[in-house]
């Protein structure tokens, strides 16, 4: 009797396994509300490692790789088929330290700069603010440019906006039309400085919030008299919601149109693990810190919501992504490290929570696009390569622009030890033309996962897909095989009037179409 009860426990526990073993999500196709802006999908490049000099731009004289002023062709393709909606630059903590009026004129006369942060090369300024400018012109992409509020000065700052915005006569518009550029750029997005509370400058939150106030008075040169500018505040990082209370209270609204925050997927900062040959329980880590994401971005908005009800103020996550130890044998300051199916999931389930909360989520950046960090795409001399992140990005980019789908996710928990996650990841929008994306990962390496999708208040007719996957969440692709991971067409997901079945094998990312 007492062998049949635990008998019959236990058959009672495969049978509430059995049922939770299955991933469950409502997609509401008639609840969609907000936009999903395509800003959420920006890139950050900074004078960091290869990521410019090397990266970008390989010189007006190289002969070797194509490029058009020195900047290679084969990346600005790659970045236009990725559909790249905004680039910030020049960093990070390098902007604090970065005197842009060095970096125009005639190239043989630039003075050269030290670069403190990373690594104590010396830079000769022949990348500057004309040649990032003209750059995102030839990849059609908007400029986010990150200004020197650490070591800057208030008139420095102002001086940039007039220089690259001004249309009419001007000392700093006159200065850019000698300089070759009649035209002004008309450059959107402005940072006021970088990490304020660390290598910007180690300020407290009132004392920026003060700084921030003058630095905005003097940002005044719009190019047209109905044209302003989207001024982004240093913000916090992680979870330092103090400093967003403090900006959000200290700050006028008129003058602030975004505030940063930053977070990192990064397991120790004394021991950050290697980019390749990580351990599950170090992959498992990873992922733990990507999705606080989700946590992070409720805790700051609700401080802002606070504020800031009718969400005037944009909450922008300009630097994101898995951070590892350096490629063994590469100099540790520039932050090269390689990038595999770890990244490309990191990548999916991050933009799936940018999506769940793109009501006040209006802009990120990826750090960084080339040869830094998370990157989209690396290079070797004339060799370039695209990422598993790369794929994801440009499956994703359905997504931008488009009417968010809101979805109730049940997922599977993806179990290591005694910690677990949940497998799943889903995210849904609704483009112009009518076509519904739902975007799914499973983070799971091990275990496929069957998810049921319940489509409320829409009409499909057919499911198309594309997939990004491989046998090892440690793949990656490398000069020697650039297309050993890449995306593939799917045929995992069937069509049953309003259910969606779809099969993600492990370590997957999935985009679908529905008509
Ligand atoms: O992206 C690398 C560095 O990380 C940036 O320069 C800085 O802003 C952050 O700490």
């Amino acid at each position: 009797m007492k062998h049949f009860l635990k008998s019959t426990g236990i058959i009672v526990l495969l049978a509430s396994n059995a049922l939770f073993a299955q991933n469950q999500v409502t997609l509401s196709a008639d609840l969609g509300k907000h936009t999903i802006n395509r800003h959420i999908y920006g890139h950050f490049a900074e004078h960091l490692g290869k990521c410019i000099y090397g990266g970008f731009y390989v010189g007006e004289n190289n002969t070797k790789i194509p490029n058009k002023d020195g900047v290679r062709m084969d990346v600005v393709n790659a970045l236009k088929k990725m559909k790249i909606p905004n680039l910030r630059w020049p960093g990070g903590c390098f902007a604090d330290t970065y005197q842009w009026k060095d970096g125009i004129g005639p190239k043989a006369n630039r003075p050269k700069i030290v670069n403190v942060w990373w690594g104590n090369v010396t830079e000769d300024n022949s990348f500057g603010t004309h040649d990032f400018l003209n750059m995102c012109e030839l990849i059609g992409t908007e400029p986010y440019l990150a200004g020197n509020v650490g070591s800057g000065t208030v008139k420095d700052l102002s001086d940039w906006v007039q220089y690259v915005n001004f249309k009419g006569v001007s000392p700093m518009s006159d200065l850019r039309a000698k300089n070759g550029r009649p035209e002004p750029w008309k450059v959107r997005y402005w940072g006021v400085g970088n990490e304020a509370w660390g290598c910007g400058g180690n300020m407290k939150p009132d004392y920026y919030a003060n700084i921030y106030r003058q630095y905005a008075t003097f940002m005044n040169a719009s190019w047209e008299n109905n044209e302003s500018l989207f001024r982004i505040a240093s913000g916090a990082s992680d979870n330092d919601y103090q400093w967003t209370e403090t900006l959000m209270r200290e700050i006028p609204h008129k003058m602030l149109e975004g505030i940063a925050v930053h977070h990192y997927s990064v397991i120790d900062w004394k021991q950050k693990g290697p980019s390749t040959t990580f351990t599950e329980e170090l992959y498992f880590k990873t992922m733990k810190e990507a999705l606080l994401m989700d946590e992070l971005i409720t805790r700051h908005s609700t401080v802002m919501d606070k504020y800031d009800p009718v969400k005037k103020v944009a909450l922008v996550v300009d630097e994101w992504g898995g951070w590892y130890d350096v490629e063994p044998g590469t100099n540790p300051g520039f932050l090269f490290q390689q990038n595999t199916m770890r990244d490309a999931v990191l990548a999916g389930a991050t933009l799936n929570i940018f999506h769940k909360h793109c009501e006040r989520v209006r802009m990120a950046n990826l750090a960084q696009v080339v040869n830094v960090l998370q990157s989209v795409i690396l290079t070797n001399e004339e060799k370039m390569i695209l990422t598993p992140t790369y794929h994801v990005m440009e499956m994703y980019n359905v997504h931008q622009d488009a009417t968010m789908l809101p979805v109730a996710v049940q997922s599977n928990d993806y179990v290591v030890g005694n910690e677990k996650l949940p497998a799943v990841s889903v995210s849904a929008s609704r483009d112009k033309n009518g076509l519904t994306h739902v975007s799914l990962v499973n983070i799971d390496p091990n275990k496929p996962q069957e998810i049921t999708v319940n489509l409320r208040g829409m009409k499909a007719s057919g499911v198309t897909g594309r997939i990004l996957t491989s046998a090892k969440v440690q793949d990656y692709n490398s000069f020697e095989n650039p297309g050993k991971v890449q995306p593939a067409s799917f045929n995992g997901a069937n069509l049953n009037g309003e259910v969606l079945k779809v099969k993600l094998p492990p370590v997957s990312v999935v985009v679908l179409e529905l008509k």
